[in-house]
């Protein structure tokens, strides 16, 4: 094929880094691929809000339906976030014979076993690099880079807006309130906050990393869930006073019972890799058997650090459609035994 045409669900912070990614890439883009990878359709809500210069405006369009049923179209990016319509839009392109690049965790974190087993009967793919921690090459990693160990725990800062507000307070002194309207202002936080604050989104990307580490399915309902309410005031000056660093940790482990999940704000001491993770800044540090101590760490939310892992994606997807394979992402053996930590 020499062009790959795409079909773009969504056109807000993370759909429009896409766009820009594949306009100022293009060259580039066209040697790796040997195709031109070309964005024919975009999903928008609103056609009299200003859209970029980038995109021709005959790519716009209001009805999904005009995406999902054009035959022309070998690659479905979702980027509309939502949990129902966009799983719907998922599963309707995987029934269409599409490529599909998620960036939604909402969707994987719920559906991603049922949908990669789609995916697999339908012999597409469904990549999902950006559903955890942004431009942190993560899933990747743990799929294909230490593939070849077994890991023991995972612990990781995932949720870029919580890190912020964490940092703004201990080192800039601002409030809670004005720390999250700016994580707001720039693009970080969810469309509704509580879900970074209260530990959701963090605890929906635990699930999916845990079910990728240990080859299992993890669920929701099985990870232990602390917000940000649990930090009271003075916390984060004691925490200083002792060296210690209060963040917002997810952390995963395996032990002789099985698989424990949990996301809370926890004192870290100022010595371990995680505490000098700032701003929005993800990172993942992994114990594996073989391979000790290893950690990913990169930028975890905004427009163009979430849309590079979704056009790495893009990439991904048109490599297997030039070389006709697919299924790089089996679903994932159930064999761990999954329990909730204790909430005492
Ligand atoms: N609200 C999310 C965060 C966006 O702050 O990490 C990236 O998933």
């Amino acid at each position: 094929k020499k062009e790959i045409s795409i079909g773009l669900l969504g056109l807000g912070t993370v759909g429009e880094g896409v766009a820009k990614i594949l306009h100022q890439h293009q060259q580039d883009l066209r040697h790796k691929l040997g195709a031109e990878a070309a964005i024919k359709k975009v999903l928008i809500k609103n056609r009299k809000k200003e859209r970029m210069a980038v995109l021709d405006p005959a790519v716009f369009t209001t009805d999904i339906d005009e995406i999902l049923n054009d035959s022309s179209l070998d690659i479905i990016v979702e980027v509309m976030g939502g949990i129902e319509g966009a799983k719907e839009a998922i599963e309707k392109a995987l029934k269409a014979g599409k490529q599909v690049v998620t960036a939604n965790k909402d969707v994987m974190a719920e559906f991603g076993p049922e949908l990669l087993k789609l995916a697999d009967e339908q012999k597409c793919d469904l990549f999902y690099e950006a559903s955890v921690a942004g431009g942190v090459p993560i899933i990747r990693t743990l799929e294909d880079g230490l593939a070849s160990d077994r890991i023991t725990s995972l612990m990781g800062i995932v949720n870029g807006t919580t890190n912020f507000i964490l940092t703004k307070m201990k080192k800039e002194n601002m409030t809670y309130e004005a720390a999250l309207a700016e994580a707001t202002r720039l693009g970080y936080a969810e469309a509704d906050p509580s879900a970074d604050v209260d530990g959701l989104d963090a605890a929906r990307k635990m699930v999916i990393l845990s079910s990728l580490a240990f080859s299992t399915v993890v669920h929701l309902d099985d990870v232990l869930v602390r917000g940000m309410k649990e930090i009271r005031d003075g916390d984060l000056e004691l925490a200083e006073k002792f060296g210690y660093t209060m963040k917002m940790v997810g952390s995963s482990k395996k032990n002789d019972e099985g698989i424990e999940v949990a996301v809370e704000p926890i004192f870290l001491p100022d010595s371990h890799p995680l505490a000098a993770v700032n701003n929005e800044f993800n990172a993942v540090y992994i114990h594996g058997d073989a391979v000790g101590e290893t950690m990913l760490y990169g930028p975890g939310a905004g427009s163009l650090p979430t849309a590079t892992s979704v056009v790495s994606d893009i990439i991904a997807a048109c490599r297997n459609l030039q070389l006709g394979v697919n299924g790089k992402r089996a679903h994932a053996a159930q064999h761990e035994r999954v329990i909730k930590p204790d909430n005492s």
